[in-house]
């Protein structure tokens, strides 16, 4: 079962043995490591380090191996140390001798290193298909709400007033982000390890190039301790996960926010709410609570390997196995997550009316009205000053600005006229702002053509 008995008198010890292994979780990657040690066998015989046949046997054998385990014929076990040994330890079950010469010019080091990078880069894709189904949601609310007025918020007062269509594209950007985030990291990773041996390569006149390109990798990389030691492009995930989970986060605790009973701005779906087993009104948010709750997890993991990594020495050392599990449950995590988030975002309604009627509320057009004034030719300081003091006077009559009458207006400055309660109407104050990027329906039509061809191109 053992890929190093030789040196050894004893046997290990049982608890040694579960301690060290790691075949629970690096299953995982059986069909990358399969896929790996084919290459390497193909490299081999067109080296002439194996012949053809050898090589024929070996990659039939692991054919065979990768078919049993799909079709669930052939159980992992864990009576092995890791998923290199039970795959090795079967191939030579089945070739015999052809089989010992797989491991010929090659590390588990170098392999381990292999593996992870072949699987992290596919589940760098589905994380970004995750991503791309939350901008499909997201574009198709932004389509819907051009005009759907709403406040927007700073230090969660009503500040100016937005759209929905707008606030959801905040959340477009941001995930945008995050793709190109992942995207970088891949590309930046994508060069191959395998051919480095443990650390210092190999005698054997390997074409690193060769199996780099059987591989889809870029080239091979150029030097071969960093090679089996290079954790980096794994803390760059979890960092890129630990930010797609705060934008997630964010996002979840808007919809809780949202949903409370005091802003009502959305009704959860029944099928993405949960219910009290006591209070028998509840309507829970739990869906964005977890997703919430989950970031810390997740952030939990890039603090994790960061503190591994930080005192190691060239070039492996055993520590470098504590990235699985943790990586593992991450992107699980952030997958999940991300799912859910996007079903709930589908599924929830926006209650229109009360998002505008919030809108008027809580003197949203204040900025509006003293810009107002600055068109009339007051200086904005002045303007801010005067509009300041008919806020007061509204909240002391328990009324809004459009509610005041012109006469109020001018008996704190001639200025005004009757033309300021169209200045100040919620239509005006967001239609008019049409800078790049604001929420006004020209600006908002123009990204929306941006984001159309974006989701169409990537
Ligand atoms: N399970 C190990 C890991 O994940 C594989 C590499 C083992 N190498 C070794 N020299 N023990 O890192």
């Amino acid at each position: 079962m053992k890929l190093w008995g030789g040196r050894f008198t004893k046997e290990t010890n049982q608890l040694v043995f579960n301690f060290n292994s790691s075949i629970s979780f690096d299953q995982k990657f059986f069909r990358q490591d399969i896929g790996g040690s084919i290459a390497h066998a193909k490299m081999l015989a067109k080296q002439g380090i194996i012949t053809d046949e050898e090589k024929e046997l070996i990659v039939s054998g692991l054919q065979s191996i990768l078919e049993d385990i799909e079709n669930g014929n052939l159980e992992i076990t864990d009576e092995y140390e890791d998923i290199h040994s039970f795959v090795e330890s079967k191939l030579i079950e089945r070739i015999g001798d052809a089989g010992k010469k797989l491991h010929t010019g090659r590390s588990r080091n170098d392999q381990v290193a292999l593996d992870m990078k072949l699987y992290i880069r596919e589940e760098i894709d589905a994380v970004d298909n995750l991503l791309k189904s939350m901008l499909t949601t997201l574009f198709n609310i932004m389509k819907e709400n051009t005009e759907t007025f709403m406040p927007g918020f700073t230090h969660l007062q009503k500040a100016q007033p937005v759209t929905l269509a707008h606030h959801m594209g905040a959340y477009f950007e941001m995930f945008k982000r995050d793709r190109q985030r992942l995207s970088d990291i891949k590309t930046r990773m994508n060069i191959c390890p395998l051919g480095s041996g443990a650390l210092a390569g190999t005698t054997y006149p390997l074409d690193r190039e060769y199996t780099a390109m059987l591989l889809g990798f870029d080239g091979p990389t150029l030097n071969s301790m960093d090679s089996v030691s290079d954790r980096d492009y794994l803390i760059e995930l979890l960092s890129a996960l630990s930010i797609i989970m705060m934008h997630l986060s964010r996002l979840s605790e808007e919809i809780i926010i949202w949903n409370s009973n005091e802003y009502g701005f959305i009704e959860l779906d029944d099928a993405y709410s949960t219910g009290s087993s006591i209070m028998p009104q509840k309507k829970n948010p739990d869906i964005a609570e977890l997703v919430r709750g989950k970031t810390g997890r997740v952030y939990g993991a890039l603090v994790s390997l960061l503190t591994t990594m930080k005192g190691l020495p060239l070039a492996y050392n055993k520590d470098m196995q504590e990235d699985k599990e943790l990586t593992f449950d991450a992107i699980d995590t952030v997958k999940s997550c991300l799912a859910l988030s996007n079903e709930m975002l589908f599924t929830m309604k926006f209650n229109k009316n009360i998002l505008e009627s919030s809108a008027k509320k809580g003197f949203t057009n204040a900025t509006d009205a003293a810009d107002y004034l600055v068109n009339k030719g007051i200086p904005f300081r002045d303007s801010h000053g005067i509009i300041g003091r008919l806020v007061l006077t509204c909240i002391e009559k328990g009324i809004s600005l459009d509610e005041l009458s012109l006469e109020e207006y001018k008996s704190v400055c001639p200025a005004f006229e009757e033309d300021i309660y169209d200045a100040i109407s919620l239509t005006t104050c967001v239609n008019k702002r049409n800078t790049v990027g604001a929420p006004g329906k020209e600006a908002m039509e123009k990204v929306l053509k941006i984001y159309e061809e974006y989701l169409l191109n990537t």
